[in-house]
């Protein structure tokens, strides 16, 4: 146990937290100990790219069963990096949800097992909500913040005012925008995952050569579309081919582009709302593995100096699924008293904002 330590569920300065990531084709374990600042002690994540490459997509079977053969291996080599035993865990966080449900239910089968036998708590964590809370690990930005949580299967503006307490501002009508650049990097015959093998190609590329759409631009809200950026895109490779390298990269760099446009175009409304509402505002924070993308954290990075507020992005190996996020989110919940029962169920679908209309 960690130094005040007190295992009723109340605050416990310097808690070690295992974190346990399962919800899609990442397994990953951490553990972080919490303190000021909080210590990322380990950080694994072992991608299942192989396993699920000769299917062109996450199959969800097969990533339960490399999640079961993968996590207890990964934990012991966490606790190992880390320089810890399990004996000096105060708590297990794993991700419940949202997510593919056979993944989720090796995560937290496993973290319940374990806080069973070292009586320590359990927290089931809201993927979403790691990923929104990580700038606070990162950076300790204070609430309330303005976020873009984009991923591969989410994109979405919310106010983060508190642990628990989302409000949904805009979220995407179709497809999330890690989607669009995993299927194109699919059409472009590029590898997985779409978002970093689109930016790579796009480095050498004209985004100008090949114009494709901007959906909902200019358009009231805040609610983003890439459905029909899919189908121009689609339209665009099949006129081009076959494509040569110069083809390809002019073609990643339309799609990079365009998708960044379409993300910046609604977020710049969004934090035109947010420093309206919220005077008391603190930073304009970008999350999830699309956060990842240099060219777009620098433009988002813009927006926000505009609108006279810091941007903050957490590292790009803390934007990508990763144990640390699930870790730290544990250690926010049980700051607040706020474990889980071991019969907490795995939610594969969980919004952040239960209030907001389901779309
Ligand atoms: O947050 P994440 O790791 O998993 C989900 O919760 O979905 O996000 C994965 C998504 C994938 O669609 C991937 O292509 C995208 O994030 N991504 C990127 C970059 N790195 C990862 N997209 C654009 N640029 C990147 N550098
Ligand atoms: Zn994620």
């Amino acid at each position: 146990m960690g130094p005040g330590v007190c295992r009723d569920n109340a605050y416990i300065f310097g808690m070690n937290i295992l974190g346990i990531e399962t919800s899609c084709d990442e397994t990953a374990v951490a553990v972080v100990t919490d303190g000021a600042p909080p210590a990322i002690r380990a950080n694994l994540v072992q991608s299942q790219l192989a396993e699920h490459a000769p299917y062109g997509g996450v199959v969800p079977e097969i990533a339960a069963r490399a999640h079961l053969d993968h996590l207890d291996a990964l934990i012991r080599e966490a606790l190992a990096a880390a320089r810890i035993g399990f004996d000096a865990l105060d708590g297990v966080a794993a991700a419940a949800g949202p997510g593919l449900i056979g993944g989720l239910i090796v995560g937290t089968m496993t973290a319940k097992g374990i806080a069973w036998a070292r009586k320590i708590p359990f927290v089931a964590v809201n993927h979403l909500e790691a990923h929104a809370l990580t700038a606070r690990l990162t950076d300790a930005v204070a609430f309330p913040y303005l976020l873009l949580l984009v991923s591969g299967g989410h994109s979405q503006l919310l106010v983060c005012a508190g642990v628990g307490k989302y409000h949904l501002l805009g979220t995407t009508l179709d497809d999330a925008a890690g989607e669009a650049f995993d299927k194109s990097a699919k059409l472009l015959g590029l590898p997985q995952p779409g978002g970093p093998s689109i930016a790579q190609a796009a480095t050498n590329g004209n985004p100008r050569r090949f114009p494709l759409p901007r959906p909902l631009r200019g358009r009231e809200g805040c609610d983003f579309s890439f459905s029909g950026l899919k189908t121009a895109i689609r339209e665009r490779v099949v006129a081009a081919a076959p494509a040569d390298a110069q083809t390809i990269a002019d073609l990643a760099a339309a799609i990079e582009l365009a998708i960044c446009d379409a993300l910046v175009d609604r977020t710049a409304k969004a934090l035109r709302w947010f420093r309206d509402r919220y005077p008391q505002g603190t930073a304009f924070v970008a999350a999830g593995g699309v956060a990842a993308n240099a060219r777009l954290r620098a433009r988002l990075a813009a927006l926000a100096g505009d609108a006279g507020l810091g941007f903050v992005a957490p590292p790009p190996a803390l934007c990508t699924d990763n144990g640390a996020m699930i870790a730290w989110a544990g250690i926010e919940r049980l700051r607040l008293g706020l474990a889980d029962p071991l019969d907490a169920p795995v939610r594969p679908r969980w919004p952040l904002d239960p209030k907001a209309k389901a779309r």
